[in-house]
């Protein structure tokens, strides 16, 4: 069953706890957390404090997505926060392969993001072995409700077939522009795991339940 990841960027942040609350009963989501820096992407979201708190406040897995220069500083600083997974960015690193074992010692899942324009090949064989989840940036990083960018396909339908070839257990997430007019064509070429944002919060609260399994179906 594909995962979908609702982008907390999207909620209601004056009510988190709340809008926490709201996912409780639902199966195979997770939560995206939408860490940015303000240098390897123009905006700021939010960070230790935040992350530290939800997590004492949900059951549901979390999914960090570091759109940040220098992962290696929150590979450290973010591991007591009960993460699931943990995204960087292959741009902000010279070194993958090393940032991805030392996040491995902390995380129970791993993995790498690409950015609209980069080149899929930049993640090499030797990658793909190491890390759980490739996530493919459908807009440019940095703000939730842009539009999804079509190019995404033929990136997804490259990684589903290296990871029939040789990694079956890859999860191939997309994130950006997400919503129930791409979503059937997503999951199609390969995607298992569906970021989405503005799509899930737009209506608010009593739509969630019906959003995402738009999002599936
Ligand atoms: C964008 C973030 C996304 C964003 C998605 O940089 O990585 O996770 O929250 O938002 P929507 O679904 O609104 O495009
Ligand atoms: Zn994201």
């Amino acid at each position: 069953m594909t995962t979908i990841s609702p982008s907390l960027l999207a909620c209601d942040f004056l009510n988190i706890e709340s809008e926490l609350g709201h996912f409780s009963n639902f199966k195979n989501i997770w939560f995206h957390l939408d860490i940015m820096d303000s240098h390897f992407v123009p905006n700021l979201t939010f960070g230790h404090p935040i992350v530290e708190k939800i997590s004492k406040k949900t059951k549901i897995k979390l999914d960090a997505h570091f759109m940040v220069s220098n992962p290696e500083f929150f590979i450290n600083t973010f591991k007591d926060f009960e993460i699931h997974n943990f995204t960087f960015h292959l741009e902000a690193t010279t070194d993958p392969l090393s940032l991805i074992k030392k996040a491995k010692e902390y995380y129970p899942s791993v993995g790498i993001s690409i950015k609209p324009n980069t080149e899929c090949s930049l993640i090499t064989d030797e990658i793909l072995r190491e890390i759980d989840l490739i996530l493919i940036m459908s807009v440019e990083p940095g703000f939730g409700g842009q539009s999804f960018i079509e190019d995404t396909y033929s990136k997804i339908k490259y990684f589903k077939k290296l990871k029939d070839s040789s990694h079956p257990n890859l999860v191939i997430q997309v994130d950006g522009g997400v919503n129930k007019e791409n979503s059937h064509k997503l999951i199609k070429a390969g995607a298992n795991n569906l970021v989405a944002g503005s799509y899930i919060f737009k209506d608010g609260p009593s739509s969630y339940s019906a959003k995402i399994e738009s999002l599936r179906s």
